[in-house]
């Protein structure tokens, strides 16, 4: 029974929702941080001719896949080439149905906190661990959260994800720029920025460099098939390349966003930054309860956050009910009710080891840092090696004679990019996964 594939409504639609997936708790509670301790300035210019070279020759790498074969990850191996290569699809596959659990439990916090700011509580001593480890009252916002996941995956490519990507970045941006202000205009800000931006280069080290490809692979989203599943939307006649420079360009941005915002405020009230949950959950609401109209911002900040996870939570569902569709013939709204289910019981024993069972540990981890280090750690670079070595050694020369469409010559700059595939990609994150153990 041959469907019509979906494809994005309007010509900004794959950047728009691949810019959702891609901002996302990642910019927002790891990147401020892991700049500033880095480096600052130094661990930004890194971090962005990183994210430019290779992390951008990977999205490429999958834009293109997925476009060239219109179907989910494994399907697309398969339709491409067949033999052992699905296996780097279902790799991809199966690191979002790893992520989206525990995603949507840190989800699911954020959204306790936007009514714990409402309540006045959010800041209270002791609020934040009382609340992650009570047992059924996180367990409650997660599947809020999710609901809101399949809520949006369940009415489709263009009028779900499309439309309500299109909605909430923007309202992102109006949220994160009123915070912006706020923070850099707290008295004793300067120092939060200059901690943020001074470069220094006496700590970029080897293991900087490794920071910094970890955190720009999560960051954009890719390693999991996304951007193949996206990028199976994308119409034949459209280029990639200018679509893939937006993305990684706008991520950027909004991590460098997130800095403005965090930083300051932390540094204003003369604390010491972390990274994580502790900054988060804890000392933003106990700054926020100590600045005029406070209360409001708190509220605003965390709704930014939920909106950021939101949006990065659609899109790794989709990946989910694309391979059903695809591979499985199972219908976007039986998928998506069925994974969503699925997915928020997987979740219940990560939110859980936070409280009742966090003394369960296996090889020395709770079942959230364990699902969270096999998923990033490991499935999420070997997706992404797959799927360079693919478009460099397998698909070559047709993936550059993909990338700008309609049959168009490809740019000149695509030997670059193969060997980026081919060799310096793999290399790099081989070594960054050896580092990471
Ligand atoms: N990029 C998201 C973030 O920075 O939070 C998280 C993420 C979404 C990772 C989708 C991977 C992914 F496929």
């Amino acid at each position: 029974m041959a469907q019509t594939r979906e494809s994005w409504r309007s010509r900004s639609g794959f950047v728009i929702a691949a810019a959702g997936s891609a901002v996302g708790l990642g910019n927002i509670w790891r990147f401020p941080y892991v700049a500033g301790e880095n480096g600052g300035g130094a661990f930004i210019v890194l971090y962005l001719a990183i994210v430019f070279t290779v992390g951008f020759s990977i999205f490429l790498a999958e834009q293109t896949i997925g476009r060239a074969a219109q179907r989910s990850p494994a399907a697309a191996f398969r339709r491409l080439k067949g033999g052992a290569w699905p296996i780097v699809g279902y790799v991809g596959v199966l690191c979002a149905v790893v992520i989206l659990p525990f995603y949507s439990v840190v989800g699911g916090w954020t959204l306790g906190f936007i009514w714990k700011s409402a309540m006045g509580s959010a800041s209270d001593a002791g609020s934040f661990g009382a609340f992650i480890s009570h047992g059924w009252l996180p367990i409650l916002f997660h599947a809020l959260f999710m609901a809101a996941t399949v809520a949006v995956v369940v009415a489709g490519v263009r009028n779900g994800i499309e439309r309500w990507s299109r909605i909430l970045l923007p309202g992102l941006v109006l949220l994160m720029i009123v915070l912006i202000f706020r923070s850099i205009s707290l008295s004793g800000a300067e120092k939060g920025v200059s901690f943020f931006l001074s470069p220094d280069f006496s700590k970029v080290t080897m293991a900087t460099i490794q920071a910094a490809l970890s955190q720009a692979f999560f960051s954009i989203s890719v390693g999991m098939g996304v951007m193949i599943t996206y990028g199976s939307y994308i119409s034949r006649d459209r280029s990639l390349p200018g679509d893939a420079v937006w993305v990684v360009g706008l991520d950027s941005i909004f991590a460098i966003m997130a800095g403005l915002i965090v930083l300051p405020a932390v540094f204003a009230f003369g604390e010491n930054p972390s990274a994580g949950p502790a900054l988060t959950f804890v000392m933003l609401p106990q700054i926020f309860s100590q600045i005029p109209g406070g209360s409001i911002f708190g509220l605003l900040f965390f709704l930014m956050l939920s909106v950021a996870a939101l949006t990065s939570a659609i899109s790794i569902l989709e990946v989910a009910v694309a391979h059903l569709n695809d591979e499985h013939n199972i219908a976007r709204r039986r998928g998506t009710i069925g994974a969503g289910l699925i997915l928020f019981l997987v979740g219940i024993p990560a939110s859980l080891s936070f409280g009742p069972w966090a003394d369960l540990t296996i090889f020395g981890m709770t079942i959230f840092d364990l699902m969270d280090f096999f998923a990033t750690k490991l499935l999420l670079p070997t997706g992404a090696i797959g799927m360079a070595l693919f478009v460099g050694w397998v698909f070559w020369p047709d993936a550059a004679k993909s990338l700008n469409g309609n049959d168009e010559p490809p740019p000149r700059w695509s030997p670059i990019w193969r060997w980026m595939c081919a060799l310096v990609a793999p290399i790099l994150i081989l070594w960054v996964m050896v580092g990471g153990f």
